[in-house]
């Protein structure tokens, strides 16, 4: 099934309309990029958009909540869906394809014999208090991958832990495509943009800012000298603390094997997780630079 939106944009909800989609673009000797979202879009998705639209004849967006990556006590219910918005964002940023399948369609009766399951590297930062979240988000990318078969899939850095699993994935299991990581796109607060972000009050916003500013007081100290992975770690719970943010994690790790770092170095990535009133945000930073700037005027929501 093929959906009309009264723009270039075509929509497909199924497999094989999906496939014919993506037959005609290779024939035609498109180059394929896919950009796999949970919909409830922002600039930060747009962002992904308009890089993979430079890597690219021919770009992919898929929308899909999907339910193998929430634990049972997770906000699947409750996750936003904003289709109709989704697809006219879609629509001014010139994507050729949107794949909104339904649960049957990714998750057919009798489907879940085999899962992609992370063997190291998940059960860390954000994997220590969601397992089998990677499991849900490598088998969803998986299937993605062999639907749409793209010459590059583009992710954003925000989800650190998530892009540097996928990236091990599709080195481990040969799979013929390009892993693009993009910079964190911030509000002009410098809080990283999230579909979650859409839950905070005002009120709220304000005591996750601390969050940025935190990680930002880190990434200087580190440029100042600082190399105790200690130190630097208490730098963020301290400011993260003070403001009510209640911290999940704070850890410095190498980004390659997400293992603790012993000592901070140039690379090293430092990752928080915390919880603002109920609602739980991540972001990071890269020790030897400053926070990524991609975005610091766009508008505070979503
Ligand atoms: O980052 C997300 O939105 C999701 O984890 C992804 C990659 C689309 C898989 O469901």
């Amino acid at each position: 099934m093929s959906v009309a939106t009264g723009g270039a944009v075509e929509v497909v909800r199924t497999e094989p309309a999906l496939r014919e989609a993506i037959g005609r673009a290779r024939r035609g000797g498109s180059r394929i990029a896919l950009v796999p979202t949970m919909g409830a879009l922002h600039e930060g998705h747009l962002r992904l958009v308009d890089r993979a639209r430079e890597r690219a004849d021919f770009v992919v967006v898929s929308i899909f909540v999907n339910p193998l990556q929430f634990g049972p006590s997770e906000d699947l219910d409750r996750y936003p869906r904003t289709l109709d918005r989704d697809l006219a964002l879609l629509e001014e940023r010139d994507v050729h394809l949107v794949f909104c399948p339904d649960v049957e369609v990714m998750y057919p009766p009798g489907a879940g014999a085999v899962a992609v399951v992370p063997e190291r590297g998940a059960d860390t930062l954000c994997g220590a208090s969601r397992p089998g979240h990677f499991r849900g988000v490598l088998t969803v990318v998986a299937k993605l991958f062999g639907l749409v078969a793209p010459d590059v899939a583009v992710f954003g850095r925000k989800d650190f832990q998530q892009a540097e699993l996928i990236r091990a994935m599709v080195r481990d299991l040969n799979m013929p495509v390009v892993i693009d990581v993009a910079p964190v796109v911030r509000d002009g607060g410098g809080l990283a943009l999230s579909s979650r972000n859409r839950y905070l009050s005002a009120g709220e916003r304000e005591t996750a800012l601390a969050i940025p500013r935190s990680l930002e007081a880190c990434a200087r100290a580190f440029l100042a000298g600082e190399r105790s992975v200690p130190r630097l770690r208490d730098i963020v719970h301290r400011g993260l603390e003070r403001a009510g943010v209640r911290v999940e994690y704070v850890e410095i790790v190498d980004p390659g094997t997400l293992d603790a770092a012993e000592v901070a170095h140039v690379g090293s990535v430092c990752a928080v997780a915390g919880r603002v009133g109920s609602t739980r945000l991540i972001d990071n930073v890269v020790l030897g630079g400053m926070l990524d700037t991609d975005g610091g005027d766009v508008e505070p929501v979503g």
